[in-house]
């Protein structure tokens, strides 16, 4: 059984968010003081493992565990255990802001998690204490070393570029990641939640742009290579690290998406630029254990998926929800 939405395209990738908690505030992602959700809202472990079990019974291969913060939810480890004993997955995995690797790193991959794409905006204490309001590097730095040592398949960076945060540090993270020998991708800050006008108007920086400031360092040849994602990827003659660019701006990936979101309270997000949704929360407690309901409720919500997304930097059009709602 696969699902396949109005446009014919097979959806095999699911982000859950497992909390919209975290120990950062990144000032892309959520507000200075953010309300966080009242806990009987948020979906339990077993509901979690209901809601992936019928996911990967119609046809989801890969599951990427996504926040707020992951590592902030207790009995993380253990919901990755039973995760990864679901038939029929290939691919589990997790974005994480790396602060809390040192404990984690290894407990997670030995329960199963394949692959950890960790958020690195800069490498510098104070810009990453601003940019995170209040994160501190030397933890994230000390994660991805003790991720490296981990025995994961893959590890990605994520850098949001943003124009006059980290647009002169960027080939600083090329080398880091080179040194790392880990690969790194470069994400064009998409305006979600209320952002002030500053920033809603000046801050974009397009993979272009970040190319460019590459380029005269390392040379980038392009490559056809896919993580399932939308990152389009490039290499570097002398080095098996990849550095890939998000371009939900400049470059729309819509026509391939192979993916819909699940948020902390179980609203099946079709499209990240788009505030439908339909509640698997009601149709999980309405029927405990009944899977094949929710692979009824899952398969007609596919209908409802949009063409592609519509960002827009107006307000009439904002979406209001911010990132770490959604798990990016
Ligand atoms: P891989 O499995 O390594 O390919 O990961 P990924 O790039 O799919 O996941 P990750 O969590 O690292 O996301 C990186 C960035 O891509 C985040 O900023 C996401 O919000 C963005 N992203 C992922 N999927 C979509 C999507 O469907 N639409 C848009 N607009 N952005 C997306
Ligand atoms: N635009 C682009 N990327 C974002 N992320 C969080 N908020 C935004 C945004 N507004 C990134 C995080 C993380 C990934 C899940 O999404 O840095 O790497
Ligand atoms: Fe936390 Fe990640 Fe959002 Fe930063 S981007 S506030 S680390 S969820």
């Amino acid at each position: 059984m696969s699902l396949t939405d109005g446009f014919g395209r097979k959806i095999d990738y699911l982000r859950l968010s497992v909390t919209d908690r975290c120990d950062f505030r990144c000032i892309y992602c959520m507000d200075e003081d953010p309300t966080f959700l009242p806990r009987s809202q948020v979906l339990t472990l077993e509901e979690i493992q209901q809601i992936a079990q019928a996911f990967t019974e119609l046809g989801v291969r890969k599951i990427r565990l996504t926040g707020g913060e992951p590592l902030v939810k207790s009995d993380l480890v253990s919901l990755v255990s039973k995760l990864s004993a679901l038939p029929g997955l290939d691919d589990l995995c997790m974005t994480t802001n790396g602060s809390r690797l040192t404990k984690f790193a290894k407990p997670l991959a030995d329960a199963g998690l394949m692959r950890l794409n960790i958020s690195l905006d800069t490498l510098d204490e104070e810009r990453f204490k601003a940019t995170t309001r209040n994160g501190q590097l030397n933890r994230v730095l000390a994660g991805i070393d003790a991720a490296r040592e981990a025995g994961y398949k893959q590890i990605k960076l994520n850098a949001v570029a943003i124009k006059g945060n980290n647009d002169d540090e960027i080939v600083d993270l090329v080398n880091y990641a080179r040194s790392k020998q880990i690969d790194i991708t470069f994400i064009e800050e998409m305006p979600l939640g209320v952002l002030s006008d500053n920033r809603r108007e000046h801050s974009l920086l397009t993979s272009d742009e970040v190319k460019a400031k590459i380029e005269p360092a390392h040379s980038l040849i392009s490559t056809t290579e896919r993580s399932g994602g939308p990152a389009r990827y490039y290499r570097m003659a002398d080095s098996n690290t990849r550095v890939g660019f998000i371009s939900p701006h400049s470059n729309n990936f819509c026509q391939e998406c192979n993916r819909v979101r699940v948020t902390t309270t179980g609203e099946l997000l079709l499209c990240l630029g788009n505030e439908n949704s339909v509640d698997l929360r009601q149709a999980v407690r309405n029927k405990p254990n009944d899977i094949e309901h929710l692979k009824r409720v899952i398969c007609e919500a596919m209908g409802n998926k949009p063409e592609k997304h519509h960002f827009s930097t107006g307000a009439e059009t904002q979406i209001l929800r911010f990132m770490s709602h959604t798990g990016g």
